[in-house]
């Protein structure tokens, strides 16, 4: 299993793992934005472009190059720096690399630090589609820290919040409320939200030690995707996207809501929920003409079979059952009730 270390003095954690492994030559991975985080700038630094378009084969190639080019071996350490599409790419990029070369992962956006970072999957965008390919090959170490987020644009806090809720949503109701008290506005906390991180990667850990491909349980983290990411999808479809958690924070009310319809979730926990997502993310930009649309997308969900929508559903916080079948009159409903809950 990954090993994970919490702390905020990032630099004798590298200094740490890049001594003891007996390791011939250390690479740093970073994007043009990340890589100037690191200082004095390490000899051996492969920099890529940032962003998700960025995200594809002739970057993954570029990173292959690079590493021919400075002499990589299986006996090399990688040490990806930068959000999601850097550890996704590099991780990829690492574990490929003449079969596989020990590569470490330090996500500096909290999107990366409680999800992408964690948990193994790798890979890039291939002909349109996210993630089309990639391997589960986990880091074999990651350092969290908030160190970098003093400076991370509150939307981009506010997109990895959504996924530290969902995890809250799927272990534990104490945490799930107090979550819901966090001021967006106020200066970062550092010990404390470096708790929250700690709790929020720990529930994503567990279950993806009990099912590390996905056969079952994992499914229970796409929680709040299968109608966030049709709404994700149908933004950039219209080019106007909108942030990946914003599209996640939406579905999780959806969902919550669809939970309390099939599921008896308590209706008091879908207010909250859905008045926090109200106040912190709002302008939600659908309406009920683009129900038809987002129902299509539900239906070609990765993680859908046969044409048939399906989510994971909670009966209550920490109870939450997989492989959920929804009929597109239920999440029609759940539709309403979120548009209405947005004031749209
Ligand atoms: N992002 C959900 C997972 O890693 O399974």
């Amino acid at each position: 299993m990954q090993n994970l270390i919490f702390t905020n003095n990032v630099e004798s954690a590298i200094e740490r793992l890049s001594t003891c492994g007996g390791h011939n030559l250390t690479v740093w991975i970073a994007d043009v934005n990340t890589s100037r985080l690191i200082t004095p700038t390490p000899p051996c630094l492969i920099t890529i472009p940032d962003g998700d378009d960025n995200k594809t084969l002739a970057t993954v190639a570029q990173v292959w190059n690079e590493m021919e080019r400075l002499g990589v071996t299986r006996h090399s350490l990688i040490i990806n720096l930068g959000g999601g599409m850097v550890t996704d790419l590099g991780g990829f990029a690492a574990a490929s690399f003449k079969r596989g070369v020990r590569f470490i992962n330090v996500p500096t956006t909290l999107l990366g630090a409680v999800d992408a970072a964690v948990g193994g999957k790798t890979g890039f965008n291939y002909n349109g589609l996210k993630n089309e390919i990639g391997a589960f090959a986990p880091a074999s170490d990651v350092i969290i820290s908030t160190r970098y987020l003093d400076t991370l644009p509150q939307q981009e806090m506010k997109s990895g919040f959504a996924e530290v809720i969902k995890h809250a949503m799927l272990s534990d109701r104490g945490e799930f409320l107090r979550l819901l008290e966090h001021d967006f506005n106020a200066p970062i906390n550092h010990d404390d939200l470096l708790e929250r991180l700690r709790r929020s990667v720990q529930v994503k850990v567990d279950i993806v030690t009990r099912d590390p491909h996905e056969q079952g349980e994992r499914k229970a983290l796409n929680l709040g995707h299968t109608i966030g990411h049709a709404l994700e999808s149908l933004a950039i479809k219209r080019q106007k996207p909108v942030p990946h958690g914003y599209a996640v924070a939406w579905g999780l009310v959806a969902e919550a809501v669809l939970s309390h319809i099939k599921s008896g979730f308590p209706s008091e926990d879908v207010h909250l929920l859905g008045n926090f997502v109200r106040d912190n993310y709002r302008d939600f930009p659908f309406t009920c003409d683009d129900y038809d649309e987002l129902l299509e997308l539900m239906r070609h969900d990765k993680k859908s079979r046969d044409g048939e929508i399906t989510c994971t559903l909670l009966r209550a916080i920490g109870n939450y059952h997989i492989d959920q079948a929804i009929t597109p009159d239920d999440a029609t409903t759940a539709l309403d009730i979120l548009r209405d809950h947005m004031g749209q």
